[in-house]
């Protein structure tokens, strides 16, 4: 436990309801959030469903070729954080995010900053797979076609192949491109998401639990194709599994009630975790 935290514990005994509110808005995470090569940086960052505060002051770098596992306990905000990345949470009313989160150094809530290309530029992979109700090919060309990227047919067909293949399906597709996308397995609809997300080349991805609906053998094709997308690709991740965090992360997050309690590298983390709340989600003892 920092000092900082220690001191603020042992304070809050004196403290009326409104400072014990702000002292824990303060909570300083333990480990280093930045990182020497980031894409994305987030700076004292709150985000706020109506009065209730769900992100509390969260500082974070997303390094370039990384992946960033964040984990915690059931309601701590781990989407709540992952979804102010590319602001999704605008699509939510009442949700108020401050702060700062910087792409490649630009603000991504400045007014002037139009979110669906940014959405572009910070792609989504959720929980469930979610194809359009599009064939096979539609669903890998469509981002490319509302982003203006392309309408030229030959340029389409390589990239709907390039992107099946990063992300491993073509061989599984390739002769059937005009069926619809919700005809595939569940973990080939995932890839067949994540096809998409890589098609409107993408700096960072944000993936969303996107095993949890997974059988193990999807789960682990899942998993190496996600260490093979870092080295094009900064990656968050959130995942309940602390198996998988250890196996495709290099960084590790854990969230509690709203605050970053911790952040390191994935194996001290799992390892020799230095914060008790850390130490006790890791161990079982909670969560
Ligand atoms: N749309 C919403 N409106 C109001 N409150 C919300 C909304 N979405 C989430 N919350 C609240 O914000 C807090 C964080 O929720 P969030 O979904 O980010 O947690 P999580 O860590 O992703 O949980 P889980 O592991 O269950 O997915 C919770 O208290 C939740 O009830
Ligand atoms: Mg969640």
């Amino acid at each position: 436990m920092s000092a900082t935290i220690a001191t603020m514990e042992k304070a809050t005994g004196a403290m009326s309801a409104a400072e014990l509110a702000s002292a824990r808005h303060s909570r300083e995470t333990v480990g280093d959030f930045t990182t020497a090569n980031p894409r994305m940086t987030c700076r004292d960052v709150d985000v706020w469903y109506g009065s209730k505060q769900a992100i509390k002051g969260v500082s974070l770098d997303i390094g370039k070729n990384e992946v960033v596992s964040m984990i915690g306990p059931s309601g701590c905000g781990k989407s709540t954080f992952l979804r102010s990345l590319n602001r999704m949470n605008d699509t939510i009313v009442g949700c108020r995010v401050t702060g700062s989160i910087k792409l490649d150094g630009q603000e991504i809530y400045d007014k002037g900053l139009d979110p669906v290309p940014l959405r572009a530029r910070v792609g989504m992979v959720f929980q469930k797979p979610n194809p359009f109700p599009k064939s096979i090919y539609e669903n890998v060309a469509y981002g490319s076609r509302i982003h203006g990227l392309t309408n030229n047919k030959a340029e389409l067909d390589g990239l709907v192949e390039s992107s099946l293949q990063k992300a491993g399906l073509w061989n599984e597709v390739k002769d059937r491109l005009d069926q619809p996308g919700t005809g595939l397995s569940g973990g080939q609809q995932q890839r067949l998401c994540i096809a998409r997300t890589i098609a409107v080349s993408p700096e960072v991805i944000l993936m969303d639990e996107p095993c949890s609906a997974l059988d193990p053998i999807a789960t682990a094709i899942i998993e190496e194709l996600i260490d093979e997308l870092r080295q094009n690709y900064s990656i968050a991740i959130v995942t309940h599994s602390m198996q998988q965090a250890a196996r495709v992360s290099q960084r590790t997050a854990y969230f509690h009630l709203g605050d970053l309690i911790e952040v390191g590298e994935t194996n001290q983390i799992f390892t020799n975790p230095q914060h008790k709340l850390t130490e006790d989600y890791i161990t079982g003892r909670f969560g």
